[in-house]
């Protein structure tokens, strides 16, 4: 089964908001429900969710704050002429979906939200995603063979979480190619 996340609200969280949430892992649920309106408030993060406003119910959140990643150990991955030691992105510091929604589709529409966030309504240039995923096969499955995450370098192979990064550009490409389809 899966779920249209397009059928819910969009909004930033602000402060007096009561959504209910549980995705399972106690301290991404306790970040949703309890720190990441100081995380705002110390300008460290901002957090965005769709919800069901009639249940009063979050269905999936990101939290983002700025970033830059090193490029030294990619890149071949960067087309010739002129490079930069860093580029600029923004990192997915927290990310959760609903228990009850979990499986059905809900993370992979939320990663090409974001894609798409950052590539037409950012005010500043971004040219990657980045995330430090939980090591489990299952998460890095699901940034690396469901949304085209790719490990940043191998040296935190056996550490608890490992930094992957998102080529935005990759996803600009698709969407020029979508508008010349279009015309
Ligand atoms: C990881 C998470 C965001 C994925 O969201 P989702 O809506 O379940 O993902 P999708 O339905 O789009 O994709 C499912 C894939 O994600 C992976 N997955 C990871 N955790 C999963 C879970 N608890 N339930 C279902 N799929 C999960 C599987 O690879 C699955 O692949 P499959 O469909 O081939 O079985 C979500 O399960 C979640 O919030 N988990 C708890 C919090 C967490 O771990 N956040 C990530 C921190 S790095």
């Amino acid at each position: 089964m899966s779920v249209n996340l397009f059928n819910y609200k969009f909004k930033i969280l602000e402060v007096g908001d009561k959504y209910s949430f549980d995705c399972g892992d106690p301290d991404l649920t306790e970040f949703f429900l309890n720190d990441a309106i100081p995380h705002k408030r110390e300008l460290i993060g901002v957090t965005y969710f769709f919800y069901d406003e009639s249940r009063k119910q979050a269905i999936s959140f990101f939290t983002v704050s700025n970033d830059a990643v090193r490029t030294d150990s990619f890149k071949d991955e960067l087309p010739e002429g002129k490079r930069y030691s860093f580029y600029p992105a923004v990192k997915i510091g927290r990310f959760g979906v609903n228990k009850e929604f979990q499986g059905q589709g809900v993370g992979t529409q939320m990663m090409g939200y974001i894609k798409w966030f950052f590539v037409s309504t950012n005010k500043t240039g971004c040219r990657f995603l980045t995330v430090d995923a939980y090591n489990k096969p299952e998460i890095l499955d699901f940034y690396s063979k469901k949304n085209g995450f790719k490990f940043l370098s191998e040296k935190d192979a056996n550490k608890q979480t490992r930094t992957m990064k998102y080529n935005l550009k990759l996803y600009s490409n698709e969407l020029q190619m979508d508008s010349y389809a279009n015309r």
